[in-house]
């Protein structure tokens, strides 16, 4: 089946490491770059439009799954632009409150959704491993994180995602600190476990931008074939 893409965000940084990895993905679905939005234009996608309010409503019909990397405020806009259409749309923004999750849940009664806050197959496998923390939930905990200077939000979705794991695995609140700011790194999670006797030390590091990028293209590919619902990384992986 042929998957019409839409890129929502795509000057930005992740924007961009979806156009370089779109033409060699491979998948149950062949993925066709078909719509970007973003400043300039793309020598890629079939068309170009600096904002998606200036789409034709017959061209944002054909785009079967959206891709995006924007903002709370982005991804707000998407949604609201395919509302009536009810397009399929996989989001990896972070920054986003209870309100705007409690909203992707309603909206996903009507269209599928999936939201990852990190779109990486090691990060979830990381989570996974959290699970053993359980048998150790007496220990002293603490999350840290590192990030590029350009990251608006702070403490990353994923660090959000993982202390709100850790506080369900050992019971008890853990303080979330404030992440580390500094050159262009991509992403830095570390976990730490701690008793008198001992420390446990598990972290993860994405070395480039395209784990993100073929996650999310994966996750777009396997969306199309779902029902409507909020989806995320565990109905990827656990439910193959
Ligand atoms: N889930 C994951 O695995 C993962 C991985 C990496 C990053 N992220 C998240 O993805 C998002 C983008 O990251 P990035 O590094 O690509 O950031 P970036 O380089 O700043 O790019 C963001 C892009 O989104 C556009 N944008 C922002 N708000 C918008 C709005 N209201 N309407 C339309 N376009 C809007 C920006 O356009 P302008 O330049 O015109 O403002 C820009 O092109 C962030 O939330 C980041 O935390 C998630």
């Amino acid at each position: 089946m042929n998957i019409n893409v839409g890129l929502f965000g795509g000057s930005g940084k992740m924007g961009k490491a979806i156009e370089q990895i779109l033409p060699d993905m491979k998948g149950k679905n062949k993925l066709t770059p078909f719509l970007y939005i973003g400043k300039g234009t793309s020598n890629l996608f079939s068309i170009s439009a600096e904002k998606i309010t200036n789409v034709e409503p017959d061209i944002l019909k054909e785009v079967d799954v959206w891709i995006d990397f924007t903002s709370p405020e982005g991804l707000a806009e998407l949604l609201k632009a395919t509302e009536k259409l009810k397009t399929s749309v996989v989001s990896g923004s972070t920054g986003l409150s209870k309100k705007d999750f409690s909203k992707l849940k309603k909206m996903s009664k009507n269209r599928k959704i999936f939201w990852a806050s990190n779109m990486s197959p090691g990060l979830w496998a990381f989570r996974q491993a959290m699970k053993s923390l359980s048998h150790i939930s007496h220990f002293d905990f603490a999350i840290e994180e590192i990030h590029h200077t350009e990251k608006k939000d702070n403490p990353s979705g994923t660090a959000k995602t993982l202390h709100g794991d850790l506080e369900k695995i050992v019971n008890k609140k853990v303080q979330l600190q404030q992440g580390i700011r500094i050159g262009g790194v991509f992403g830095v999670h570390k976990l730490s476990a701690a008793s008198w006797s001992e420390v446990i030390t598990m972290q993860h590091q994405a070395l480039n931008r395209t784990v993100f990028a073929e996650g999310a293209l994966l996750a777009g590919n396997w969306l199309v074939s779902q029902k409507n619902s909020l989806y995320s990384m565990d109905d990827i992986f656990l439910k193959k």
